[in-house]
C-alpha cells in the first residue's frame, strides 16, 4: 500500500468516527412506536475478542439499548414496509420445543398458516428415529384474540396427523392446486420427497417425487414454484447428515427443477456449500438462493463460509439458473427461508430475526428478535414469523408477492 493511499483511508476513517457520535435520537425520522432508527454510521467497531460473532446463528447483534423483539430501521424506505404503526406481538409460545421453524404456507381460503417443527437441532425432539411435527395456526382466531388486547396472546395450534410417507417436513409453498406443497428431509433410510398434502382432514398426502433417477436426495430443504407455472424448484443441502438423521450424502449440494407433468427432474444450479431458501421475482426472470454454509448443524459455525443470498437469471429456454452473483451477505446471522414482498423487497430469516433488503441488496430493516427465526410468511393479518419456540405477528403494511393478486 502506498503512503498516499494510506492517507486517503485515514481521512475517510476520521469522518466516520466523528459521525459515530450521532445517535438514533438525533434523527428526525418518525418511526413506529417501539421501533429504533439505526443510522449505519452510528456503529462502533467491535473488537476481535467479541465472542458473540462466533455464535451468530443463535445470538444476534444489537447496537441499541432496546430489548427485543422490536423493529430496527436502517433506511427510511423501510417505513413504507412497516407502515406508521407496526408492532411485533407474540401469538403462540411453547418454550422448550422448536415447534415453529420451517415450511410456512398460508392458505387464504382457510385463513390458516401451516408450518413444521425444526428437523434436527436440540429442541426439535426428532432425528433418526422420530419424525418432526406439522401444525396449523388459525389466523381468524389470532385476529379475534389480538383485537381484545394490546399485549401478547397464546393461540392453541392444531397438530396434523400426517401419513408415514411424510417424514421431516422442512420446506413448503402454495397452495398448489389447493394443497400444501412440502419438501421433506427424510429420516434414516426413508427418502426425502416432494409431497402434496390435503390442508383439510384427513390430511391425506401424495408423494410427487422421492428420487433423482433412482438415487435418494440428501435432505431436501425448501421449494418454490416458478411463478405462473406448476414447475417446482427445490434445494438439497446435507443438513440431514450434519444433524445425524440421514446417512452420508450421495449427491452434491444442488438446486433441482421438477416438472410434475412429465416427471423430468434436472439440476439447475450447483457450487453451494449448503443451499437453503429459494424464491423467484414475480416475473419469474430471476431467482434467489440462500446459502447457509456457515452453519454446519451439529458441527457448529464457520464464519469463513457463506451466510449469503445469491441471485441468478432464470434461462428462458432451459430454466437453468445462470449469471450467479451475490445479492446480499447477512451482517449477523445466516439467511435461511426467503420471501419477496409485492414490490420486490427481499425478506429472509437470519436467526437473530427477519432481515429485509431492497431490490438492490441494501439492508433497510430488521424485525429483531435475538433468537432463531428461520422462516416467515405473509398473511392477510401481517407477517407471521416462525421463531422456533415462539410465533410472532408483525402487522406491517407490505404485502406478500403471492397475496398481492388476491
Ligand atoms: C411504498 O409501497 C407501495 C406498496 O406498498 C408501493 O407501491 C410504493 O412504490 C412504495 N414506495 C416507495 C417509495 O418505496
Ligand atoms: C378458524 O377459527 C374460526 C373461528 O373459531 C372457525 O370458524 C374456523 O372454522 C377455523 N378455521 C379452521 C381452518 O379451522
Ligand atoms: C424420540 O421420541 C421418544 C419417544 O417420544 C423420546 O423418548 C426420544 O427422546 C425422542 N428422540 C429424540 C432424538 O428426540
Ligand atoms: C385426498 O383424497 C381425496 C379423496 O380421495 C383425493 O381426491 C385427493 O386428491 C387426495 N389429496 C392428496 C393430496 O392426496
Ligand atoms: C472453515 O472453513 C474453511 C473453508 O472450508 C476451512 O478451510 C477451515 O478449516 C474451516 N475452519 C474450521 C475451524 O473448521
Ligand atoms: C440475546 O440473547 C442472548 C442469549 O439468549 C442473551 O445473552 C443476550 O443478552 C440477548 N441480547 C439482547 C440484546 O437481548
Amino acid at each position: 500500500m502506498t503512503a498516499l493511499t494510506t492517507g486517503a483511508i485515514l481521512t475517510v476513517t476520521l469522518t466516520l468516527v466523528s459521525c459515530a457520535k450521532a445517535s438514533a435520537s438525533d434523527s428526525n425520522l418518525t418511526v413506529p412506536p417501539g421501533a429504533v432508527y439505526i443510522n449505519p454510521l452510528m456503529y462502533d467497531v467491535v473488537g476481535a475478542d467479541y465472542t458473540e460473532w462466533r455464535n451468530l446463528s443463535t445470538v444476534g447483534f444489537n447496537p441499541t439499548n432496546t430489548t427485543p423483539p422490536f423493529i430496527q430501521v436502517f433506511d427510511p424506505s423501510f417505513l413504507n414496509i412497516t407502515g406508521p404503526s407496526a408492532t411485533i406481538r407474540s401469538i403462540v409460545s411453547n418454550p422448550g420445543f422448536a415447534f415453529a421453524h420451517e415450511a410456512p404456507i398460508y392458505v387464504p381460503d382457510l385463513n390458516a398458516v401451516f408450518f413444521s417443527s425444526n428437523d434436527g437441532g436440540p429442541l426439535g425432539y426428532n432425528g433418526w428415529y422420530n419424525n418432526s411435527v406439522v401444525s396449523m395456526l388459525n389466523m381468524t382466531e389470532v385476529d379475534m384474540a389480538l383485537a381484545s388486547t394490546t399485549g401478547d396472546v397464546n393461540i392453541q395450534i392444531q397438530t396434523l396427523n400426517l401419513p408415514d410417507t411424510v417424514q421431516m417436513v422442512n420446506g413448503g409453498t402454495g397452495p398448489y392446486k389447493g394443497d400444501l406443497l412440502f419438501v421433506t428431509s427424510g429420516r434414516a433410510l426413508l427418502p426425502p420427497s416432494i409431497v402434496r398434502v390435503n390442508p383439510s382432514p384427513p390430511y391425506n398426502a401424495t408423494v410427487l417425487l422421492d428420487n433423482f433417477l433412482g438415487r435418494q436426495f440428501n435432505s431436501l430443504n425448501d421449494v418454490k414454484n416458478l411463478p405462473g407455472t406448476d414447475i417446482m424448484f427445490f434445494t438439497d443441502p446435507t443438513y440431514g447428515w450434519l444433524d445425524s438423521f440421514r446417512p452420508e450424502p450421495m449427491l452434491p449440494s444442488q438446486v433441482y427443477r421438477f416438472d410434475p407433468s412429465t416427471g423430468q427432474v434436472r439440476v439447475v444450479a450447483d457450487q453451494f456449500v449448503l443451499p437453503n431458501g429459494i424464491a423467484f421475482t414475480s416475473d419469474g426472470k430471476s431467482a434467489f438462493v440462500t446459502d447457509t454454509g456457515s452453519f454446519e448443524g451439529n458441527f457448529g459455525t464457520n464464519q469463513t463460509l457463506p451466510a449469503t443470498i445469491y441471485k441468478f437469471d432464470v434461462d428462458p429456454q432451459t430454466q437453468a439458473f445462470t449469471n450467479r452473483r451475490v445479492f446480499a451477505y447477512s451482517d449477523s446471522g445466516i439467511p435461511d427461508g426467503i420471501q419477496l414482498d409485492a414490490t420486490g423487497n427481499v425478506f429472509s430469516g437470519c436467526g437473530e430475526g427477519i432481515h429485509v433488503w431492497n431490490a438492490e441488496g441494501t439492508l433497510i430493516g430488521k424485525f429483531y428478535l435475538n433468537s432463531t427465526a428461520a422462516e416467515m410468511i405473509f398473511t392477510k393479518s401481517g407477517l407471521v414469523i416462525l421463531d422456533a419456540e415462539t410465533i410472532y405477528l408483525a402487522n406491517i403494511q407490505a404485502q406478500g408477492l403471492d397475496l398481492a393478486t388476491l
